[in-house]
């Protein structure tokens, strides 16, 4: 009796960590999920309960040991399958010119070579080495030859598999897999804010974030990161079966790995350039940092023939982008107030030109910034402008000084209200205690109407003054009583601007709950997060009434945010607000789902299906607005039922819930 039902139970972990891994390739490697977070999370906890109650029956390498393991005093080193070499840089055309020339001259050849060419990420170098498909070792590129283990904290990494998918090329024996560890620009913004808001070190770009992430003994610390890794380049692999680098990318895809994005094949050294240049313009727009593009002879055998000099390939080159790194002069230095009252020191520059940008401000971040570099007003600096518009002040050139800088110091009162100013205890930021600062006040009024928030045309900064200065809206919710002839009678404004703004106001009240929740301003809560907790609680009041200890389950939530978000929802004055703007005539949608002939109704796989992949059936019932939950339960509508089920056929059967076979689903299917 027993062993019967144990066997059930390790039949419903296998194929729930078989579930999790699969949903958690779909979202961080394909960036193509079929189910929502919640449901996701559900999966996840579930298997975390599981796996609790009978370690002995949990697979080994289970997803849910990517949270990190216990901190370690130091890391030991590792020698390289083959040493990781550098590369060599080409800094214009015709070195570029000159460079197909001495392969060619070298290979004694005319012919024309091919080439692969590849974003170059600016990020860290490691290396993976996959035994029998699973992840056994992680480590920094070091000196080339012996680098640093950081296994736990590579496999914290959400887009790392820990095994290799099966289903594409054969799985080597052994696999050494080199590529970039980076930090997405996104998170790295969001970092960085919530380092300058609690006056921490802020990082000068992704990349020391990532380095900083990566090297945390404890990694729980690491896993709590958003690091990402794209793979590019081979270490031993055994047994080797490329013809190819570009052979070689397409098998990593098929294991599950990333290879880097926007690879291309080119035959020339035009087409080579047009692509570095083609990169260098779509640069911002990337989700990640790259400094240049790489390129690669894509003959493995050429590769071979080619060898290396010193420490860089003969076959590989980089070919970098401008730098994004200039100096200039810091004119003054003047603390603003944000929306949650943080005085932020920002430095008016000498005009200076930045890769293709003027830039005129710096944020310095916060006071122990500045004191950690002695910024001085008047002082010659080095700026960075790295995965992020607002540019960093690198260092100071302390040598140019002629003794004409000054020191600057925050003040001891608000310069837009004259309210105190006040360090709390333990924390580094400055904050202003004036409840009805008017800064404040327009910094959340702004960031309400902004795009990503009620996207709120015409509530520009010059009416948010007025508004502000002649007291017509205290909060958010009074925009929502302005009357048309008040607005007209505004400077700048008129009859027409006054009845476009009221009908964007009417307009704004028709959104997503995700918005909504990110115009509230919260501390930490950006469009993302919003986003997270939408999909997670549903509703607003879900969101509202969660409490600190549910909101930190949420994936993506830590604990800081978690205590952000509890802390917002419990002012009373806040909540008055929320009242105001329901009151208003706010109507908030969940976010946007799929409809179709299966809204409505929820699905349990189980088993394999012949004409069907489980993610096939589990997307064609997404796309039907159906929902496919892990786990049988009685919200449960139907169970289908392919061949070597598990527990789960039992447990709907317990239920009398209807069982579909793969034919009744396809049925199902066709019909919607
Ligand atoms: S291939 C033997 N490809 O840049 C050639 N490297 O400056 C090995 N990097 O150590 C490198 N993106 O860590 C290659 N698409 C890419 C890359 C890339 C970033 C890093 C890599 C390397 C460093 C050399």
């Amino acid at each position: 009796m027993v062993t019967v039902s144990l066997e059930g139970l390790r039949a419903e972990i296998r194929e729930l960590t078989a579930q999790v891994e699969d949903h958690s390739y779909r979202y961080h490697v394909l960036d193509r999920p079929v189910i929502t977070d919640s449901e996701y999370d559900e999966l996840f906890r579930r298997l975390c309960r599981l796996e609790q109650e009978h370690p002995e029956l949990a697979m080994p390498n289970s997803p849910t040991t990517k949270v990190g393991g216990p901190p370690v005093d130091k890391f030991t080193t590792v020698q390289h399958t083959l040493p990781m070499l550098s590369l060599d840089n080409l800094t214009n055309r015709d070195e570029l010119a000159d460079f197909e020339q001495r392969i060619q001259r070298f290979l004694k050849t005319d012919d024309p070579l091919e080439y692969v060419v590849e974003p170059k990420i600016d990020g860290i170098g490691v290396e993976l080495v996959y035994e029998n498909g699973d992840l056994a070792v992680g480590s920094t590129r070091g000196d080339g030859a012996t680098g640093e283990d950081i296994t736990q904290n590579i496999r914290t990494i959400r887009s790392v598999s820990l095994s290799l998918r099966r289903d594409g090329a054969p799985v080597p024996r052994l696999l050494a897999v080199r590529g970039e560890v980076f930090y997405p620009t996104e998170g790295f913004q969001r970092l960085n804010r919530q380092r300058e808001e609690a006056g921490e070190y802020v990082f000068a770009n992704p990349r020391n974030a990532a380095a900083g992430a990566l090297k945390q003994l404890d990694s729980k610390i690491t896993a709590g990161r958003p690091l990402d890794l794209f793979c590019h380049g081979m270490g031993t692999v055994e047994p080797a079966s490329f013809a190819s680098h570009a052979d070689f990318l397409a098998a990593l895809q098929s294991w599950g790995l990333k290879p880097v994005p926007l690879t291309r094949v080119c035959c020339n050294v035009e087409e080579i350039a047009a692509y570095q240049e083609e990169m260098e313009s779509r640069r911002d727009a990337l989700p990640y940092e790259i400094d240049g593009v790489v390129l690669k002879v894509n003959s493995l055998e050429l590769q071979r023939r080619l060898g290396q000099i010193a420490r860089s390939p003969r076959w590989a080159m980089a070919y970098k982008f401008k730098p994004r790194r200039s100096t200039t002069r810091i004119l003054d230095i003047q603390a603003q107030v944000g929306r949650t009252g943080t005085l932020t020191p920002v430095a008016s520059l000498e005009p200076v030109q930045l890769a293709g940008v003027t830039v005129r401000n710096a944020s310095l971040h916060n006071m122990d910034e500045i004191e950690r570099k002695d910024i001085r007003i008047g002082d010659a600096i080095v700026i960075e402008r790295a995965g992020d518009v607002i540019p960093y002040v690198v260092r100071v050139l302390a040598e140019e000084r002629d003794g004409s800088e000054r020191v600057f110091a925050m003040p001891a009162q608000c310069p837009m209200c004259r309210s105190q100013v006040y360090r709390e205890e333990g924390e580094a930021a400055y904050r202003c205690v004036g409840l009805a600062c008017p800064a404040k006040l327009k910094e959340s009024l702004r960031f309400f109407g902004s795009r990503n928030a009620l996207d709120i045309e015409g509530l520009g900064e010059k009416l948010i003054d007025q508004l502000v200065a002649k007291k017509l809206v205290a909060d958010s919710a009074d925009l929502y009583g302005l009357e048309e002839d008040v607005l007209a009678s505004l400077e700048r404004m008129g009859a027409k601007s006054a009845q476009n703004l009221i009908r964007e106001l009417g307009r704004s009240k028709d959104t997503t709950l995700s918005r909504f929740v990110t115009a509230l301003g919260i501390r930490h809560v950006g469009e993302a997060t919003a986003k997270v907790l939408a999909d997670h609680f549903g509703s607003l009041d879900g969101i509202m009434t969660a409490g600190e200890e549910a909101l930190t389950e949420v994936r993506d939530i830590g604990e800081e945010v978690a205590r952000s978000i509890a802390g917002f929802f419990a002012d009373e004055a806040n909540r008055r607000v929320i009242d105001k703007l329901l009151a208003a005539g706010f109507r908030l949608e969940a976010e946007a789902r799929a409809e179709g002939a299966l809204t409505g109704l929820s699905f349990v796989l189980t088993g394999s299906l012949d004409t069907l992949s489980r993610g096939e059936a589990q997307k064609s019932i997404t796309a039907l607005g159906g929902r496919v939950a892990g786990n049988v339960s009685s919200k449960t509508d139907y169970v289908v039922v392919g061949a070597d089920p598990g527990s789960k056929a039992g447990k709907a059967r317990e239920l009398g819930i209807p069982i579909l076979d793969e034919d009744g689903l396809r049925a199902m299917l066709e019909r919607g």
